[in-house]
């Protein structure tokens, strides 16, 4: 069924009480987040939430976040928390870290697709979190793009893909992050990073004086962890500079180029475009760029690997999926 879709401004007051009307009545509003847009409905009501499963077209059996307004809102969702739950909490939140904990019963099946855990975090962006201190209810959102496309990072990308789809897009600008919020585990006996993000591993061990493991991403069996997530329609072919070089020699007319940092003199490509050298900056243009170079419509999207070290895990981890090849 197609609704028609309210394009919403988040600087203004009366804009985001439609934005909570449509919540409180169960419909779906996509929302900034500092990491990536995500597609909210109230977190307690299960029809809600199911609708962001048709939405989106994503499998009933992949669960959602839940997004609260901060540490103190824990009890409300999760049971036995651990100690170090309020450790990271009080360091890392507002913040693109999402703990698991062991859910409390009353908590929907439909947010956790069955499972006895829940992913939670406090987001850090200010018109978000001013919304969910207002709200009586967390928010479970996922990214709002349709299953297994990119996440989107700016209010129209969201609109052009979820229009017709959903209740309304809040439009805060652009994500300042631009990957997805670090997933840590803390129901088992040690930390474990189940998928990579801005806030790394080496920061969390910091932080809460614990040993943190992390599994290569696609062994670990949640639902929800597959492996070609996060795609752009156009064939992503990720290279040294030396094959991208080759590759526009055979095909330049055809295909898009993306350089580490600098550009090299090359012969003419359909776009040539240079990422960021700094790392923070390169996450946060990496979906939007890949975005806009997908609607181009051309043959294939070349990258130049970027650097392979911690830091950039959640970057390689999301171009591990996004890419035809690596
Ligand atoms: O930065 C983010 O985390 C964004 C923004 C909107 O907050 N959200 C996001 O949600 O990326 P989504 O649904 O696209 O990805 C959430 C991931 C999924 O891979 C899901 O399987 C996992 O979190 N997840 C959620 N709850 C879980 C649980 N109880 N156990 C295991 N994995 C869980
Ligand atoms: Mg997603």
């Amino acid at each position: 069924m197609m609704i028609s879709t309210q394009l919403l401004d988040a600087t203004s007051t009366h804009d985001i009480a439609i934005a909570k009307e449509i919540l409180r009545r169960g419909g779906l509003v996509a929302i900034p987040t500092e990491t990536v847009y995500g597609l909210a409905a109230n977190a307690m009501n299960p029809i809600a939430v199911k609708s962001i499963f048709a939405a989106k077209g994503r499998p009933s059996d992949h669960p959602l976040i839940v997004h609260i307004a901060g540490a103190d809102k824990l009890v409300d969702w999760a049971r036995e928390i651990p100690p170090v739950a309020y450790r990271l909490a009080a360091h890392f939140w507002p913040g693109p870290l999402t703990m698991l904990l062991r859910k409390c019963p009353h908590v929907p099946a439909e947010v956790t697709a069955g499972l006895d855990t829940i992913g939670l975090r406090v987001p850090a962006n200010p018109v978000l979190l001013a919304l969910l201190k207002d709200l009586e209810f967390g928010v479970a959102a996922p990214s709002a793009n349709p299953y297994k496309r990119l996440s989107p990072t700016c209010a129209a990308q969201v609109f052009a893909q979820m229009s017709g789809r959903i209740d309304a897009v809040l439009d805060g600008g652009d994500c300042e992050v631009g990957l997805e919020s670090t997933i840590v585990d803390l129901t088992g006996r040690q930390l474990r990073i189940l998928r990579a993000g801005p806030i790394t591993a080496a920061q969390i061990a910091q932080c809460t004086g614990m040993p943190v493991s992390q599994p290569a991403q696609h062994d670990v069996a949640v639902p929800g962890n597959v492996r070609e997530h996060y795609r752009p329609q156009t064939p992503l072919y990720m290279g040294t500079r030396e094959q991208i070089v080759e590759a526009i020699e055979m095909k330049g007319a055809r295909i898009a180029c993306l350089f580490y940092a600098t550009a090299p003199t090359t012969p003419g490509t359909a776009k040539t475009l240079v990422m960021p050298k700094e790392k923070a900056l390169f996450a946060q243009r990496l979906y939007k760029t890949l975005y806009s170079l997908d609607g181009l419509g051309l043959d294939a999207i070349w990258l130049e690997f970027p650097p392979n070290g911690e830091q950039w895990r959640d970057v390689n981890d999301r171009l591990g999926r996004a890419a035809a090849i690596l």
